[in-house]
């Protein structure tokens, strides 16, 4: 086997670029990941429900079953930094951190498995992981080798310690290794976020044609000030991202912060409703055993679901704001092109007061047609709209409307 990802290893340097192909993310992935909610937790004896360990994965892995998440589709569940000894086997293997995976990897991924859940891991392009524990790099084939062998569907390789302008081409060669084991693992890459920030303008084309999804910009963190920052960030670089998004390949503004301290059940409405607007993966980071039921119904609503899984798999666009003249945003319209000539559309409001607005077919970027409109967080309630009326809507302080628009026929 390490014979043939040789071989592949070195054409895939020499033979020129291919075309990812494994299958996989052909709508956004949808799952869990450790990092937003528990971090690098490492002290299972001072934080035994909230350390990065078997324990946390099986639990998690029960109640994605249980309370219908898994149903709902949301299938990986990843294991974020902090999960290895900081030292590599005498022959060179990676070895999950004994005290809190006493069963190894392939007995935890075996059990993920048996719940028809997808098993996803946490690796570094570079030295050391962002939290210093041991990086691939020098060590890419054993690496990809141990990975396929645990039977990992999800690699999430960031690219802390690493040399960010080699990214460009080794980000992609390690993905060619991913290939050569003959597992389809779905390939979550770093690069552009360390190009992006460290002033480098990534090739959007290339990484589209090695990554299933790809960060592009800093971590998402516990606030609505974050949510913010990242919805501006990618609004004012959507020309340069959304391009690139499609079937098999996705940019990733990263994880919902939904059900934490940190939003709103408005503002939680706002972040899933603008993730599907945007066809970004959909990756809850939270304690699934403690969840308030509001924060579990907006991740369960099937309507906004299917809004980020359309088939049609094109991504959404900022096509409206309120504001120019002053530094900060105040309404916002997020629309997305779907499938049968139907259209999503969220109304955001970035103010902290109540808004009534009415919007104008042209601010919608709404082609003439007449619709049926839909609320998808009020589902009783349609209405229809023709060309040339406008549509008023009311929106709570930080919080969003969330319509379907679909042709009348
Ligand atoms: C490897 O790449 C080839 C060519 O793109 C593709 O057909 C195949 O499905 C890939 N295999 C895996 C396991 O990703
Ligand atoms: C990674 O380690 C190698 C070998 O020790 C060293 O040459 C390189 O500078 C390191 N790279 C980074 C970005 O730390
Ligand atoms: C970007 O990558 C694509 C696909 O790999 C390649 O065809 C193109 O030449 C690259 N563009 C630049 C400016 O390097």
């Amino acid at each position: 086997m390490v014979l043939s990802i040789l071989y592949v290893f070195t054409c895939g340097l020499l033979c020129g670029t291919h075309a990812l192909d494994n299958g996989l993310a052909l709508t956004p992935p949808m799952g869990w990941l450790s990092w937003l909610r528990f971090g690098c937790t490492i002290d299972c004896d001072a934080k035994p429900n909230e350390c990065i360990s078997e324990n946390l994965i099986r639990r998690t892995a029960d109640l994605m079953v249980s309370e219908g998440y898994l149903a709902a589709g949301y299938r990986y569940i990843t294991i974020d930094d902090c999960w290895l000894e900081k030292e590599r086997s005498p022959d060179g293997r990676l070895v999950p951190d004994k005290k809190r995976f006493p069963n190894g990897m392939k007995a935890l991924s075996d059990y993920v498995h048996s719940k028809g859940l997808l098993f996803g891991i946490y690796e570094d392009y570079g030295n050391m992981t962002c939290e210093r524990y041991p990086g691939i790099r020098g060590h890419e084939l054993y690496d990809a080798d141990t990975l396929a062998s645990w039977e990992t569907d999800y690699l999430k390789l960031d690219g802390c310690f690493a040399d960010v302008e080699g990214m460009s081409k080794g980000y992609p060669a390690f993905g060619r290794i991913l290939n050569a084991t003959g597992r389809p693992i779905l390939y979550a890459c770093s690069w552009p976020f360390f190009q992006e920030t460290n002033g480098i303008r990534p090739n959007y084309s290339s990484v589209a044609d090695s990554c299933n999804i790809w960060r592009n910009w800093y971590d998402i963190r516990n606030s609505w000030s974050s949510v913010q920052s990242v919805m501006t960030w990618i609004g004012d670089n959507q020309d340069r991202l959304a391009p690139h998004a499609g079937p098999g390949h996705w940019n990733d503004p990263d994880m919902l912060v939904i059900g934490n301290s940190g939003l709103t059940v408005d503002q939680a409405q706002v972040q899933m409703a603008v993730w599907s607007i945007l066809a970004a993966p959909l990756m809850m980071s939270v304690d699934l055993a403690q969840i308030d039921p509001a924060f579990k119904q907006i991740l369960l609503n099937r309507d906004v679901i299917a809004v980020s899984q359309d088939k049609l798999g094109k991504q959404g666009l900022r096509v409206w704001k309120s504001g120019f003249y002053s530094t900060r945003p105040q309404q916002e319209i997020w629309h997305r092109e779907l499938s049968e000539g139907a259209r999503a559309i969220a109304f955001v409001n970035m103010q902290a007061t109540f808004v009534t607005v009415s919007y104008s077919y042209d601010n919608m970027k709404l082609p003439s047609l007449q619709y049926i409109i839909k609320d998808l967080y009020n589902v009783r309630k349609e209405k229809t709209l023709r060309p040339g009326e406008k549509l008023t809507v009311h929106i709570n302080p930080t919080g969003v409307k969330f319509y379907k628009f679909a042709p009348m026929t």
